[in-house]
């Protein structure tokens, strides 16, 4: 059976739905807002660790979608208790949606190499998804960055590649059937022992996203380079978590600095046309028109 994790999330969601209309697979979801199982979503919830035996019962492949919106320590805690529930109950292969190699430089990447690191010393197999930065996370930082007729953001010249979240919900389904095939059939397991790097191939800087918006919104809108201070000082202000607004100015930081690279991927091993992304972006930006 496969279970994936986090499915009231829009990545686990997605992936739940792509294996459920995949056909032939027994799937379960997994969520803090488990129905105890009768809808098929098992209760599963990181932060008490007491719910994962039950829910890892029987699984024979874990798609295992990070829960990074905490601060670090949080995160190494319940990443580490899955790996740990999971080599208990017998869980014979992880999948792990991680961070792209252009992600490094972000102060997000430290949560997902330690996870990475303490699933390779497990008793299981592994696939890691290096995924790259979503396409809709880009688009709704340019929207909480937007003030009329002007995109304020400290990403000087900078870009950061994005990709479609549904292309690699779509490689996370393709990868976790395949590998439930391989165990039934008792053969080698194809994707075992391999991380798959999912850059975006695009990259998108402030005067793309104005460009964007400005075609979105349908009246003018401005780029202007802010400086990080600035940004930190808005961003503070703005209610988000004190955790966020770090790792929001590292993302800022990295792509301003020219950073984020990404050295090319295997998206396009499992997908033959990825979802263009800055149409992704436009599409968000209009819906929050
Ligand atoms: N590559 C990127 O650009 C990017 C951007 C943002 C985040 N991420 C990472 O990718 C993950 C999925 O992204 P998303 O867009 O689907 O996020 P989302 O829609 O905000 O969903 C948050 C996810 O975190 C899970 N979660 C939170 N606390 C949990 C806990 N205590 N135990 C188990 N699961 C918990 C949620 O599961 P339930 O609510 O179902 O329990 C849900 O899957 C995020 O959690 C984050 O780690 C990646």
């Amino acid at each position: 059976m496969i279970l994936v994790t986090g499915v009231s999330g829009a990545l686990g969601g997605s992936i739940l739905r792509g294996l459920r209309a995949h056909g032939g697979l027994e799937v379960a979801g997994g969520s803090r807002a488990g129905d105890g199982g009768a809808g098929g979503v098992r209760l599963v919830d990181f932060d008490r660790p007491r719910t994962l035996p039950g829910a890892f019962a029987g699984v024979d492949v874990l798609v295992l979608v990070s829960a990074g919106y905490a601060e670090d320590d949080v995160v190494l805690a319940r990443h580490g208790a899955v790996v740990r529930a999971a080599a208990e109950a017998g869980v014979r292969h992880v999948v792990y949606t991680s961070l792209a190699g252009s992600g490094d430089p972000l102060s997000i990447a430290l949560a997902h190499r330690w996870t990475e690191a303490r699933l390779a010393e497990a008793p299981f197999e592994v696939t890691v998804l290096r995924n790259g930065l979503y396409a809709e996370l880009l688009a709704d930082l340019a929207l909480a960055g937007t003030v009329g007729d002007v995109l304020a953001a400290p990403l000087a010249d900078g870009a950061m590649p994005v990709v479609a979240r549904d292309d690699l919900a779509d490689v996370a389904v393709r990868v976790a059937a395949e590998t439930h095939a391989d165990l039934a059939a008792g053969r080698p397991r194809r994707h075992a022992g391999r991380t798959y790097e999912l850059e975006g191939e695009t990259a998108l800087g402030g005067a793309d996203l104005a460009a964007l918006l400005t075609e979105a919104l349908g009246r003018p809108v401005g780029y202007r380079p802010v400086p990080l201070g600035e940004a930190r000082a808005a961003l503070g202000a703005s209610g988000l978590e004190p955790y966020q607004v770090g790792h929001t100015l590292s993302l800022f930081s990295a792509a301003g600095a020219g950073l984020m690279r990404s050295r090319g991927g295997d998206l396009r091993a499992f997908l033959d046309v990825p979802r263009p992304a800055a149409r992704v972006v436009a599409a968000r930006l209009a819906s929050a028109r």
